[in-house]
């Protein structure tokens, strides 16, 4: 899969650089070349000699190497890689790259650089949410440089939370993913994601429990098959892909009004959990106790998006996917709501609270089109993504 593939890998100072020797490792056995490039501070966790020895190559660690300087060695190391990997990236090395700090060979790899550029950040779960990294991944994300993790855990300094590197297997199938096939390229594709916010009052709102995971995983699936992905989201739990471009929500009509002013699109998926109703009379003050006397709600119908975008009569997405989320007779209430709302697929599933499906990390789902009835087996929500990505690429490359 990496086969003749050139990896500069930049290993920053973190105690999370010994799994580096590790990455190197099964990069080269899948066929990648790997030339390693270590800051000072690296140096402290990891030796040049296993970082050498591992990927075959000579270290690069100095930055006025009059040898190679002669030749404008940083320019040409900096340009022969496919990728440019940064792992583990320090606060302080992120802090560089968003920064255009260029004060030692690795930055100053990464300002030549005009190749790819992933950044796997591993830190303390303090100096990750520290409002200056905070902004500098911002940065970096809207540079276009690839984040991958970190995730939650627990850490080396004995603190848990944010700021953990991924695993090597995950830095792998990011690498992997990046030199993949892209089917989607050129594609604009429409998702909602996560829950609707009904408010009753300034301080009370109506809501649901979607977490927001399978909309989420969709959009990154969508997007790692190259697709140009419109991510309407309502205040979910789940942070939205990176890499998509990100419209945020609160209620159902203003998910309605975004999504009409994301089109046009070549596809759109529908996975939010939208409210159904809304108070029909917001209070613009916080609604009062009144001597026992309960206050009476009424409630108005919300637009229905997907049937809305469904049965547009001209510009409709040429294929319209919705979700039904059921709690019993899910295939009979599926069939009946792909043709009342007139979508092309419906992804159905139980969400009865014995199947742990809603707010968990798995889902089983059936897929509905005109072709029949499709049943999938139960498994992460983000293969569940993966395998409608792939087949929402193959309807489009059909069309
Ligand atoms: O009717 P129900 O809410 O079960 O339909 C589920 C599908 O319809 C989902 O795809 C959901 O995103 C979509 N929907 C919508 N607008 C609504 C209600 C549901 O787009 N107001």
């Amino acid at each position: 899969m990496l086969s003749g593939k050139r990896i500069l890998l930049i290993l920053g100072g973190g105690i999370a650089a010994f799994k580096c020797l590790d990455l190197i490792r099964r990069l080269r056995e899948r066929g990648a070349d790997v030339t390693p490039v270590m800051t000072r501070a690296a140096e402290q966790f990891v030796t040049p000699l296993s970082v050498s020895a591992l990927a075959g190559e000579e270290v690069h660690r100095d930055l006025f190497d009059l040898t190679k300087e002669a030749e404008m060695g940083h320019i040409q190391l900096s340009r022969s890689a496919d990728l440019v990997v940064v792992a583990p990236a320090t606060a302080d090395l992120l802090a560089k790259m968003a920064n255009g700090l260029a004060g030692d060979l690795a930055s100053t790899l990464l300002m030549a650089t005009d190749t790819p550029v992933m950044a796997v950040p591993a830190m303390n779960v303090r100096m990750f949410l520290h409002p200056s990294t905070q902004r500098n991944v911002a940065q970096l994300k809207a540079d276009g440089i690839e984040m991958v993790g970190p995730v939650e855990g627990d850490m080396a300094c004995g603190e848990y939370g944010p700021g953990r590197m991924v695993e090597v297997p995950d830095i792998l199938a990011a690498i992997e993913n990046h030199f993949g096939p892209k089917p989607l390229s050129g594609k604009r594709i429409l998702v909602t994601s996560g829950p609707t916010h009904e408010p009753i009052d300034p301080v009370r709102y109506i809501a649901n429990r979607s977490s927001g995971a399978q909309g989420t995983a969709l959009g990154e699936a969508l997007r790692n098959l190259g697709a140009d992905v419109v991510f309407v989201t309502g205040p979910a739990d789940v942070a939205p892909p990176s890499g998509v471009s990100v419209v945020q929500v609160q209620t159902a009509q203003q998910m309605l009004e975004a999504v009409q002013a994301s089109l046009p699109c070549d596809a759109a998926v529908f996975a939010a959990a939208v409210a159904d109703w809304r108070v029909l009379t917001q209070s613009h003050s916080k609604i009062k106790k009144q001597n026992g006397a309960l206050p009476v709600l009424e409630f108005a119908e919300n637009p229905d998006i997907l049937a809305t975008i469904s049965h547009m009569s001209e510009g409709r997405p040429g294929l319209v996917v919705g979700f039904a989320a059921e709690t019993d007779d899910v295939l009979a209430h599926a069939q009946a709501k792909r043709a009342r709302k007139g979508c092309d697929w419906i992804v159905a599933n139980d969400v009865s609270p014995e199947t742990g499906i809603m707010g968990g990390h798995e889902n089983a789902v059936s897929l509905l089109s005109d072709a029949g009835v499709e049943d999938w087996p139960r498994m992460d929500k983000a293969d569940v993504a993966q395998r409608l990505a792939e087949r929402i690429a193959t309807a489009l490359a059909a069309t």
